[in-house]
């Protein structure tokens, strides 16, 4: 039997609550109409943006295909695109890093040269070439240099997922934050040259316990997995053509990231003075050469300081442009050309 008295108390008690919820909405409406400046500041005090947790988001089934591939071709890059992928046409890293052994947490670390945002800051002018380059030239840099190996072919699968991750990764980041997480870190270059006994001090304190003493790393028990602690020198590591064969590109990241763990960019463990002698020293050591290093910025002026090789735009020896001091050529450069240069 219905009681059709509740019954219809019920439903009246409903429609009641509906129209009093249609009213608050209209209101609300109405205001946000009348005071636009009002629902500014909401969206703007909402939306804190928050670097996403990679680790966590990657083990998501709802990760779209691309992202996931993307990530594990940039973390696990021996495995796909290195000496030992199974596909030898895929071979087109010529070394055992990952693109992660330098951006590291997953190219989600400020101050590690993070990709949070990287894609918003492409295409953009790349003195390297003297052109603008778009994202896909800026990984291929990396690809020829960073990684001893080939370019991947634009419109390959393996270059939309790696674009498709750092766009992941830069969902919803406001201009300010890319500004704030891209880069490494300032570094005064002290007026010096590098004291390589000095630098070989600061190596034996504070990196032969992962890099080992002889700068060739600690390898995964089963090699498939790459490297614990990636070599820092020697045949299977970034070439003389890599940003990080430059003493301050070297410098700057060793400060706000090594050692590893301990260092960050807000609380580095080295001082300016101890970075710099430190990346003097693993870039003393032999590496894989690059081939027509001297095609490189085609507009000389624009080569930063500490690219040791040439040609240069100005009469300071080889020997300065690898070991500094550097502040007489920063100054060289802002004096003739007005140029202002940090590495
Ligand atoms: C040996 C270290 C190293 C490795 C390995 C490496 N990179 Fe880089 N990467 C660098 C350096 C150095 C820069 C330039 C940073 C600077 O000049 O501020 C850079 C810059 C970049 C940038 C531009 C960042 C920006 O903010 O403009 C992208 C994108 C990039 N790398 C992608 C990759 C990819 C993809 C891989 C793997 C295929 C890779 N990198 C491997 C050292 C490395
Ligand atoms: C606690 C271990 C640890 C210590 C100590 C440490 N590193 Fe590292 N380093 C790492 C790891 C791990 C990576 C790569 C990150 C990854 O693969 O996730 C790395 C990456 C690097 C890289 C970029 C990758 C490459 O192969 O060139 C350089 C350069 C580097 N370290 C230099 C140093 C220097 C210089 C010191 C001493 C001031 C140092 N590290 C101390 C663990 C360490």
């Amino acid at each position: 039997m219905i009681n059709y008295k509740i019954l219809t108390k019920r439903v009246a008690v409903i429609i009641a609550g509906l129209i009093g919820l249609m009213a608050v909405v209209f209101i609300g409406l109405y205001y946000f109409q009348e005071h636009p400046e009002a629902l500014k500041k909401s969206e703007r005090t909402i939306t804190i943006w928050q670097p996403r947790n990679v680790d966590e988001d990657m083990a998501n089934a709802f990760i779209m295909p691309d992202v996931k591939y993307g990530y594990d071709l940039l973390t696990q890059t021996q495995r796909y695109l290195g000496p030992q992928a199974e596909n030898p046409q895929m071979r087109l890293s010529g070394n055992n890093l990952k693109c992660t052994s330098c951006h590291l947490d997953s190219g989600n670390r400020p101050g590690s040269g993070s990709w949070a945002g990287v894609t918003q800051r492409y295409p953009s002018f790349r003195g390297r070439s003297n052109a603008m380059g778009s994202i896909q030239d800026r990984i291929n840099g990396c690809m020829e240099r960073s990684m001893n190996g080939e370019k991947l072919d634009i419109d390959s699968r393996e270059m939309r997922a790696m674009v498709a991750y750092m766009d992941w990764l830069s969902e919803g980041i406001p201009e300010d934050e890319v500004e704030n997480v891209s880069g490494y870190t300032n570094l005064e270059p002290p007026n010096m040259a590098v004291d390589l006994g000095k630098g070989q001090q600061i190596f034996t304190t504070h990196c032969i316990e992962c890099h080992q003493e002889d700068g060739q790393g600690l390898k995964h028990e089963d090699f498939k997995d790459g490297y614990v602690y990636p070599p820092l020198w020697g045949d299977d590591t970034f070439n003389d053509g890599a940003g990080m064969n430059r003493v301050l590109t070297a410098a700057q990241f060793i400060k706000a990231n090594m050692p590893y763990l301990l260092a960050t960019r807000e609380n580095p463990v080295l001082t300016d003075e101890e970075a710099y002698h430190v990346a003097g020293y693993i870039n003393s050591f032999k590496r894989p050469e690059k081939a027509n290093k001297d095609k490189d910025y085609p507009d000389l002026k624009l080569k930063p300081v500490s690219t040791p090789y040439g040609p240069w735009e100005d009469d300071f020896t080889a020997e300065q442009h690898k070991f500094g001091p550097f502040p007489p050529i920063i100054a060289y450069y802002k004096e003739k050309y007005d140029i202002k240069k940090s590495k």
